[in-house]
């Protein structure tokens, strides 16, 4: 069975994006795939130190709820990334998150033994939301995680943009949203399969 994993790092459980990644997810479920639901703000994550400990083996020294998070990415087949947007960006939690991939940045670029090979990328695909009928700012968090893929061996396969949700939940009343969601969780699995 291949493993989605599923990045949702709203501090609001039942939020906006935490429907919409259910949505995809439940098409994925529905597919035959697993899903490893990874709730960042529920993890201990200090930020990356910059201490370049990593840079001599591509591992992380800082011992936190990340140390589990690395092999789960090995293991699994593709990702979803879904987040709100924060001040015109990804949230903080995504953040620090995704700064601590910098020991997977040593192994690819200076040690050239990346955790996932370079012809063997995972598949991945971000949804982002966003209270702000703005573009930019989803174009911002997308550029963001390009970023993150690119460094850790994902291409992206696909985004969708959800923008004026701002109460918890509030796109729960919007069935063609999360429709939309569930759309692009089937699409994106039918293509990788
Ligand atoms: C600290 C903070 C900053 C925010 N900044 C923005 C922003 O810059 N642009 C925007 O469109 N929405 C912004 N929002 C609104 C959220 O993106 C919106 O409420 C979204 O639906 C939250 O998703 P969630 O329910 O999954 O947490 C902000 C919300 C918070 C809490």
């Amino acid at each position: 069975m291949k493993t989605l994993m599923a990045i949702a790092p709203s501090p609001r459980r039942g939020g906006n994006s935490d429907l919409l990644i259910n949505e995809f997810c439940r098409a994925a479920e529905d597919a035959g795939w697993r899903i490893d639901l990874v709730r960042v703000n529920d993890l201990k994550i200090k930020p990356c130190q910059a201490c370049d400990a990593c840079a001599k083996d591509g591992r992380c020294i800082v011992q936190d709820d990340m140390q589990a998070i690395y092999s789960r990415v090995i293991e699994s087949d593709a990702m979803v990334v879904a987040s709100p947007i924060t001040f015109g960006s990804v949230n903080a939690q995504l953040k620090a998150f995704i700064d601590r991939f910098q020991c997977w940045w040593h192994a690819k670029y200076n040690l050239k033994t990346p955790f996932i090979p370079d012809d063997a990328k995972h598949p991945g695909f971000f949804i982002c939301v966003g209270a702000i009928k703005r573009d930019a700012f989803c174009e911002n968090a997308l550029l963001i995680v390009k970023v993150f893929f690119h460094n850790i061996n994902h291409k992206l396969a696909g985004q969708i943009a959800f923008r004026g949700y701002d109460e918890k939940g509030e796109i729960a009343k919007d069935p063609e949203a999360l429709a939309k969601a569930y759309q692009a969780g089937k699409d994106f699995i039918a293509s990788i399969s």
